[in-house]
């Protein structure tokens, strides 16, 4: 039925009209907190110079950060690592008294009903930055060994599985990656881990401030061999059913806001629980934004939340999860 008989702003007339009405909403239960822990800090907190808001954590302050988390209502973080030492392979990722494993069992002992989830990549601690072994390849060029990182990536799952994580989330965008942490994860008796696979990790410059953050930027060349090419629609897609085909429990999609229609894909190609990533990029550009008087944070904030959701996204990982939390009370 054509206007004048259909009109749609009726249903906008009042609050009450467009609250009963509205589509999609966002909880503080949906959102996960990245966390970074530094093992190199005895103590305290150090802040990140582009991610205003975001600071390195000690374990303790990593302890204490779970619980103003929880208190606001999250439930659940994710976590990386800073090592105090790098090399080759990255061998610090799968050490049983690494950072993050030590942070998960901390978190664990404080706050058992917190879901931990820790990303599974070596790019933290290797001296190259890269998130594999490199190898000379055919040409004489550098390039990331896949299924040689396949079997260390597997460690480093297996040993925040044994810290007590519930879900592991690679990073790394090695072929095969799912297939070889959950045979490991089985066969080493952790059959109920759960696996949240980064499928759609596109190199994007949207993770710039994060390597700062986390001190993982490569030390030569970039990740366009092993992270997906930005143009790539329907590719992200063949990524997604790869991981559903490998025994992936989740899949997301990495970056979020410039890549909504990829949500929007993966969400209609598989039933799986889907995660998106509000990189450290979108949020230093809010906070920018914010800082410059240009936007209304909280409004920019919500309306962003909101969209990644729209699109099809049931979890979001965001830096903004605190500030988002306090303001959906
Ligand atoms: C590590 C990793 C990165 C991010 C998450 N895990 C960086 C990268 O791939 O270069 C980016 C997260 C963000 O920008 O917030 N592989």
């Amino acid at each position: 039925m054509p206007f004048p008989e259909t009109r749609l702003r009726r249903l906008r007339r009042t609050r009450a009209l467009r609250d009963f009405v509205r589509e999609t909403d966002v909880r503080a239960s949906c959102l996960v907190a990245p966390i970074f822990v530094d093992a190199s800090l005895e103590r305290g907190r150090t802040a990140i110079a582009s991610m205003p808001g975001v600071e390195r954590l000690s374990l303790a302050e990593t302890v204490a950060e779970a619980g103003e988390l929880v208190a606001l209502g999250i439930r659940s973080v994710l976590l990386f690592g800073l090592p105090t030492e790098k090399d080759e392979s990255g061998s610090g990722a799968w050490d049983d008294d690494g950072v993050v494993a030590l942070a998960v069992v901390a978190i664990k002992a404080a706050w058992p009903e917190l879901l931990v989830i820790t990303d599974v990549c070596l790019c933290e601690y290797t001296s190259h930055g890269h998130c594999g072994v490199l190898r000379t390849g055919s040409g004489g060029q550098e390039t990331v060994d896949n299924d040689a990182t396949l079997e260390l990536l597997a460690r480093v799952a297996l040993s925040h599985a044994r810290a007590g994580a519930d879900i592991v989330a690679p990073s790394d965008m090695m072929d095969g990656r799912v297939g070889a942490i959950r045979a490991e994860l089985d066969a080493d008796g952790f059959e109920d881990v759960a696996l949240m696979a980064y499928s759609a990790k596109f190199a994007s410059a949207f993770y710039g401030p994060f390597r700062e953050a986390a001190d993982c930027a490569p030390s030569s060349g970039d990740r366009r061999g092993y992270q997906m090419d930005p143009a790539n629609g329907r590719e992200a897609v063949r990524e997604a059913l790869a991981d559903v085909q490998e025994g992936a429990d989740l899949l997301m999609v990495k970056p979020a806001l410039a890549y909504l229609d990829v949500i929007a894909a993966i969400r209609a190609a598989t039933l799986l629980p889907l995660a998106a990533y509000n990189v450290s990029g979108e949020y230093a550009m809010v906070k920018a934004a914010a800082a410059a008087g240009a936007i209304d944070e909280r409004s920019v904030v919500l309306e962003t939340l909101t969209a990644i959701r729209r699109a099809g996204a049931d979890v979001i990982i965001t830096y903004h999860a605190k500030d988002a939390a306090r303001w959906l009370r």
